[in-house]
């Protein structure tokens, strides 16, 4: 069955102004990334976080964490933005001011034609030196690396001082990009509606963006098949998957 909204809902997205979308892992699911976390399983079930998304498991072995990233690029590469991106980009032309803030390291959004996305928690093809920080566009993924998540891949080196290239992404323990944070802190502090879209809610500082926004009068939708830490405190929970309630969003907007 089709959820649909309450007249208050339906009314707080025909007269934004300014929505702000916070997504998650679980924005990307229905184009087959998978998420974290979640009762279907997801990446933490399967894969220790601390072997491969810390600032100390690189220093271990980072021909581990390369090659699990290069497999993750792989993911992306070969996924396409689903109905829901589509839903939102449309929904983007529809109202005054719409902004992106994004848990997610791959570029959907991007390639479904949203501009202006926040990345949170850094970006997936947005390689850069260890050493000195210089971005390190090219890299070559190897066709294999698809299937073999644990293949250990020695990371390129810096064209300019040789040190070992990461990826661009916000490892556990890592401070979050202080541009992308003060400005999601800030769209946070004026939208007048946030629709929080596939994230379980549980990583802070993000997950307190919801807050930030209540606080400041937003009314706040969740969009998610299942509950999570941010659904008590959301306005209204929207039982669906991010195609079907960004579609529902949209129909409002028309
Ligand atoms: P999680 O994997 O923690 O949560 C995914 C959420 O998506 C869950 O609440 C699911 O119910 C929901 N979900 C699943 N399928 C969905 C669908 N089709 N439509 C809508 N929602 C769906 O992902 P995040 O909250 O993004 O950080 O995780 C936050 C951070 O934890 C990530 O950025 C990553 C991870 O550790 C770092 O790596 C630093």
């Amino acid at each position: 069955m089709t959820p649909s909204l309450p007249s208050r809902f339906a009314e707080a997205i025909r007269g934004a102004c300014s929505i702000l979308v916070l997504s998650g892992a679980g924005m990307s699911a229905e184009s087959g990334i998978a998420t974290f976390r979640g009762t279907q399983g997801g990446l933490w079930a399967d894969f220790d976080p601390a072997r491969l998304a810390t600032p100390k498991a690189w220093k271990a072995d980072p021909a581990l964490v390369w090659g699990w990233y290069l497999w993750r690029m792989a993911g992306v590469r070969a996924a396409e933005p689903h109905a829901g991106y589509a839903a939102l980009a449309e929904l983007a032309r529809r109202v005054p001011e719409l902004h992106i803030v994004t848990q997610n390291v791959d570029d959907l959004h991007e390639r479904a034609g949203l501009r202006d996305v926040i990345h949170l928690h850094g970006e997936l093809f947005a390689h850069r030196c260890a050493a000195c920080a210089r971005p390190c566009p090219d890299v070559a993924i190897p066709s294999e690396q698809a299937t073999q998540p644990e293949r250990r891949v020695e990371p390129p080196r810096c064209g300019h001082c040789g040190g070992r290239v990461r990826p661009g992404v916000v490892w556990f323990g890592e401070s979050l990009p202080d541009a992308a944070w003060n400005r999601a802190v800030t769209l946070a502090g004026r939208c007048d509606l946030m629709l929080v879209v596939g994230t379980s809610g549980v990583v802070h500082p993000a997950a307190g963006l919801p807050r930030i926004a209540q606080r400041a009068g937003a009314t706040i939708i969740e969009i998610n098949p299942e509950d999570t830490e941010l659904s008590r405190a959301a306005d209204f929970r929207l039982r669906a998957s991010a195609s079907a309630g960004l579609a529902l969003c949209l129909e409002e907007r028309a």
